[in-house]
């Protein structure tokens, strides 16, 4: 096959593809609905990345609202916190590994708990629960967890009786 042949076969691919000028634009436009970060923020491609992500959302990212996590929980969470009436809020290493709650006879797990501080206290749009913006969020707040034993507020678990 000639190199000749080869790029016609080639724009015939290309053409077949149907205008992916076109189409590039509109994926942008989709990842960017759902959360994703948009130009200029490659999508992470490792769960340290994903970590960091999350990290930067919680320091920079507004979700629409009027300010950001680090308002609130400062250092990026590791230091104690502070609403702006001045509630003192507890540092947020070793959060995750306190959740599900049971508060207010509700059960709360520490996504709903993000979901709670970005509609409640950012005045934003929560990511979808499946999002990958909400699941870097969860990734960033596990690893401040990272070592502290976990779920020591659930009660002590029998296997369940199999049948
Ligand atoms: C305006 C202040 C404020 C902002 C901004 C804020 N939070 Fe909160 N956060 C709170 C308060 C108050 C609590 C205590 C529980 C409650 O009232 O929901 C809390 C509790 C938490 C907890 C649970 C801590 C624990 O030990 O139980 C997590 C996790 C959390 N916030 C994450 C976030 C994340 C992630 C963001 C940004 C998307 C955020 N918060 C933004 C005020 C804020």
């Amino acid at each position: 096959m000639s190199i000749r042949s080869l790029r016609l076969a080639a724009g015939r691919v290309g053409a077949l593809r149907l205008g992916a000028p076109f189409v590039a634009p509109l994926a942008v436009l989709a990842l960017g609905a759902f959360g994703l970060p948009a130009f200029g923020s490659p999508a992470p491609d490792s769960l340290q990345a994903a970590v960091q992500a999350g990290a930067h959302a919680f320091a920079n990212d507004s979700f629409g609202g009027h300010s950001t996590c680090i308002a609130c929980h400062s250092n990026g969470g590791f230091g104690p916190g502070k609403t702006p009436s001045g509630m003192a809020l507890p540092s947020l290493q070793g959060a995750a590994a306190r959740f599900p709650q049971w508060r207010g006879g509700k059960l709360v797990t520490l996504q709903m708990q993000v979901t709670r501080c970005i509609r409640g206290a950012l005045g934003g749009t929560p990511p979808a629960p499946d999002s990958a913006r909400m699941a870097e969020l969860l990734a960033y707040l596990t690893a401040l967890s990272r070592g502290v034993p976990m779920g020591q507020q659930l009660p002590e678990l029998k296997a369940p009786a199999s049948h």
